[in-house]
């Protein structure tokens, strides 16, 4: 993860901050900070003597003052948090702009096993157990808004610093008002408790049948002392994203008694996303939702940044809100059974992220994509982590596409006309649809944008390799006359997504109909 550079240590008195930052830190290769000794250091007197002599609130400027000289830095630092700095109001959206918050717990009574007499720790008074107790509830939303949770009850030290650093070195942060974490690496599914806030005590998993048995297992590992879990699984595909649907699933949510610090987990392709999504943000609100994909398209593009949907009689995905998830898991492994129609046609986001984003992306997938395609797990993680990247680099900056999130719709503007024109679930998949629109848009590109042929050229040799070569049976001018029905055209025009080269897109292009039929009958005769 690279940005912000920081990582901020959180946790009740006794998780092990102060253990663990310097030993995280050497992992890392970073410096690590602790901030009681910061200001014990900056007022000269132990923390318990600062507590009665200056007072509290005094004791608190001073933590803050340490803690933004440590963000600050140009280095990547590792901070061990006082505890009080957090539960200043409004403190942990600031401290999450500039560093990654990991939160360490255990339960109560190990925290006061560990913090013994709770001497030097001026909070927890004469009886720690107690204070402890309180200390949680006080600051428990809080630290329900860290990017990770870590359980320390039976770990060392050294076994929670190598936990964290590994799920840091292979994580992808997306910057967006709540921060989260897309964690793309093997076997990540097993940490799923890791990701969910603490304070969800019930959890529902809305799951695709056809991988009811990834939900059932997940279930299990939620299930806990403080922790239960139910699961709904229903038909994937188009069929799950009905406004009747997200009604039923409310209802079953509300029936398993969720409330509002509760979580959902989504697990399935897009569309089980796309519905579980909605119902997370409108169950009583928005409730915190973490998005375990099951397939391709999802892990490389749906399952991050928010959009959900459902479609209507008119069209797909016309009712909907953006809300983020807490966390997404792609473990590259649940794809084994995912059949390979739909395991290539989710090669057209992957070649589309490397048309609009170039640089990293286009990289790894021109060196990895043979590989990918033959389901090397290596290959298909650093893929899917080199899309992650972009899409998070993307909507961080632009989380409800007012903006420059537009670019990621490359290709799609004739690909949802022909998916529109061919009949939804018939005819072409999605990816195949919008393979054949990037086709059209780099034609277009070359005429509009100056686009070098030479990168339209690779665009659709990448494209042959992943076997996207699907054409619509339809014609230049039924596709165009398509175009102005699109939810993003504007007064019946198309705006366009074109590449003035590879990595280089521009958005909202209004085309000459001339040269757009002439580039919709080059992909139709290619
Ligand atoms: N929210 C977004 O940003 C966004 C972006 C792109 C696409 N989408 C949406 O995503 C949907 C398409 O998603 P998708 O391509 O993931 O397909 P999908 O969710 O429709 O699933 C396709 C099929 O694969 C099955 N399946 C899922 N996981 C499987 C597995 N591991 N093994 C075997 N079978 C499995 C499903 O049951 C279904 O039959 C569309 O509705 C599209 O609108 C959303």
């Amino acid at each position: 993860v690279s940005d912000p550079r920081h990582v901020l240590l959180v946790g009740l008195p006794g998780s092990g901050k102060t253990t663990v930052a310097p030993l995280l830190a050497e992992r890392l290769g970073w410096r690590s900070v602790d901030i009681d000794d910061e200001v014990e250091r900056r007022l000269g007197m132990p923390v318990a003597q600062a507590f009665t002599d200056l007072g509290e609130p005094r004791f608190r400027a001073e933590e803050r003052v340490a803690a933004e000289v440590a963000l600050a830095a140009a280095d990547p630092v590792v901070i061990a948090a006082g505890g009080g700095l957090i539960a200043q109001r409004g403190a942990i959206e600031l401290l999450q702009r500039r560093a990654m918050v990991v939160c360490l717990d255990a339960p109560d009574a190990e925290l006061a096993a560990r913090v013994g007499s709770g001497e030097g720790r001026p909070l927890l008074g004469a009886t720690p157990g107690v204070s402890l107790h309180h200390l949680r509830a006080q600051r428990s939303a809080s630290h329900d808004q860290a990017l990770l949770y870590v359980a320390t009850a039976g770990r060392t030290p050294t076994e929670v610093a190598e936990a964290i650093a590994a799920t840091l070195n292979t994580a992808v942060r997306v910057g967006t008002a709540r921060p989260y974490l897309v964690h793309v690496r093997a076997a990540a599914v097993d940490e799923i408790g890791s990701y969910l806030p603490p304070s969800a005590r019930r959890v529902v998993v809305i799951a695709d049948e056809a991988v009811g048995a990834v939900a059932d297992a997940l279930a299990v590992r939620l299930r806990g002392r403080d922790r239960t879990a139910v699961v709904l699984a229903i038909p994937g595909g188009e069929p799950a994203k009905q406004w009747a649907v997200a009604g039923r699933l409310l209802e079953r949510c509300s029936d398993a008694g969720l409330d509002r610090d509760d979580c959902i987990v989504a697990v399935g392709g897009g569309s089980i996303g796309d519905v579980a999504g909605l119902v997370a943000a409108t169950y009583m609100r928005g409730v915190a939702w973490v998005v375990v994909p099951t397939t391709l398209l999802a892990m490389a593009d749906s399952a991050v940044g928010g959009k959900t949907a459902v479609n209507l009689r008119r069209g797909k995905n016309l009712a909907g809100v953006f809300w983020q998830p807490r966390a997404v898991v792609c473990d590259p492994s649940l794809l084994a059974g995912l059949p390979e129609r739909s395991f290539r046609s989710a090669f057209a986001e992957v070649v589309k992220s490397s048309m609009v984003g170039g640089g990293h992306v286009a990289e790894v997938v021109d060196r990895r994509l043979e590989a990918a395609l033959g389901r090397d797990p290596e290959a298909l993680t650093e893929l899917i982590r080199a899309c992650c990247t972009l899409k998070a680099e993307v909507v961080g900056g632009d989380e409800r596409e007012l903006g420059r999130r537009a670019i990621l719709n490359y290709g799609h503007t004739v690909g949802h006309a022909v998916e529109a024109l061919t009949g939804l679930g018939t005819g072409l998949d999605h990816g195949e649809a919008v393979a054949f629109g990037m086709r059209a848009a780099g034609a277009l590109s070359v005429v509009e944008a100056d686009c070098p042929a030479g990168d339209i050229a690779h665009q659709d040799a990448l494209l042959d390799a992943c076997g996207l070569t699907q054409r619509p049976r339809v014609s230049a001018a039924e596709v165009a006359a398509q175009l102005g029905s699109d939810k993003k055209a504007r007064a019946g025009v198309a705006r366009w997504v074109l590449l003035r080269r590879r990595g280089d897109p521009v958005t909202g292009i209004v085309a000459e109909p001339g040269a757009v039929r002439t580039a919709i009958s080059a992909a139709l005769a290619a």
